[in-house]
């Protein structure tokens, strides 16, 4: 056993250790080196194209899939990884913007993807603008079948969707979370009748640094893939030391420490998930969560 995790949310699951790129110039004898969950894992490549993982000298179930290397950070998969039909489907522009590395959580790199109420305050002059301030009601559901949570029906005034929006437009949301560190976002493209899907595979490296991983599935007959990275970069290097300066850097999953509003309901949503899958990596345990509310300190 390489990484001893216990955590329930974590077990069987598949965690994101870079792109399939870096593997490419890698070999068993000089493996790309990754930081995951506390440890160093080592990847290459195989003679026949397959992913190949250790940690420790202890091999690991590997796979590549959607331009990445998966791994299962302990023991056999207990699922598969989720579905990315749009990764696939003729048409779309696949490009990875590259790694950015966060000092905090992935549950908040994750929770702060989720959420539009940020977007004229963080976002002013792309993803929203004063005083358009509202986020209309919405609706979230998790899908049975698949235990994804899927908020719908979102919407946003924005004066730049995306690289190729050049006036404002009132953008459509639908927003997928797969697993605790993975989440999509499906919004208005500028194809009429089409929606871009941008995925976040956030890479935790411990419980309070993670190295998030961008994918856009894009319909942009416009845009080079050079601007494309660049708009997402802009708006990442927005939310970045804000998501930095943020504590607790763990995310409380009590509630009782961070008070939501309407606007949260997918937050809430998600929190209650993360809950309820017994998510604690990444997570503010609830006797500290409880403590901190008690002094009414943030450190
Ligand atoms: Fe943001």
């Amino acid at each position: 056993m390489s990484f001893a995790i216990q955590d329930p949310g974590l077990l069987g699951s598949w965690l994101v250790a870079g792109p399939l790129s870096a593997l490419r110039a890698a070999s068993a004898d000089r493996p790309f080196r990754t930081g995951l969950l506390g440890r160093e894992v080592a990847l290459w490549l195989s003679d026949d194209g397959a992913v190949r993982a250790e940690c420790d000298g202890a091999p690991l179930f590997a796979q590549g899939r959607y331009g990445f290397a998966w791994v299962c950070p302990d023991g056999r998969p207990a699922r598969e990884l989720f579905a990315f039909p749009e990764f696939d489907e003729p048409g779309r522009r696949i490009i990875d913007c590259g790694p950015v590395g966060v000092a905090t959580s992935g549950l908040r790199v994750v929770e702060n993807f989720l959420d539009m109420a940020h977007f004229p305050y963080v976002h002013a002059h792309y993803l929203g603008e004063l005083p358009h301030t509202e986020v209309t009601p919405y609706k979230v559901d998790i899908d049975a079948a698949t235990d994804e949570i899927w908020a719908t029906d979102c919407r946003f005034w924005q004066p730049r969707s995306s690289a190729a929006h050049a006036e404002g437009s009132d953008a459509a949301y639908v927003y997928r979370v797969m697993q605790p560190f993975c989440a999509m976002l499906y919004k208005s493209s500028s194809r009429a009748g089409e929606r871009d899907a941008i995925g976040l595979f956030v890479q935790p490296v411990d419980e309070t640094r993670v190295i998030a991983h961008t994918l856009l599935a894009y319909f942009d007959d416009t845009s080079s893939d050079a601007e494309l990275i660049a708009f997402q970069h802009t708006i990442f290097g927005q939310d970045k030391p804000i998501l930095e300066s943020h504590r607790p850097q763990l995310l409380p999953l009590e509630g009782r420490l961070e008070t939501p509003t309407r606007a949260d309901m997918l937050s809430v949503t998600y929190r209650r998930w993360l809950r309820e899958r017994g998510q604690q990596y990444g997570a503010l345990a609830a006797d500290r969560t409880a403590a901190l509310a008690a002094t009414g300190s943030a450190a």
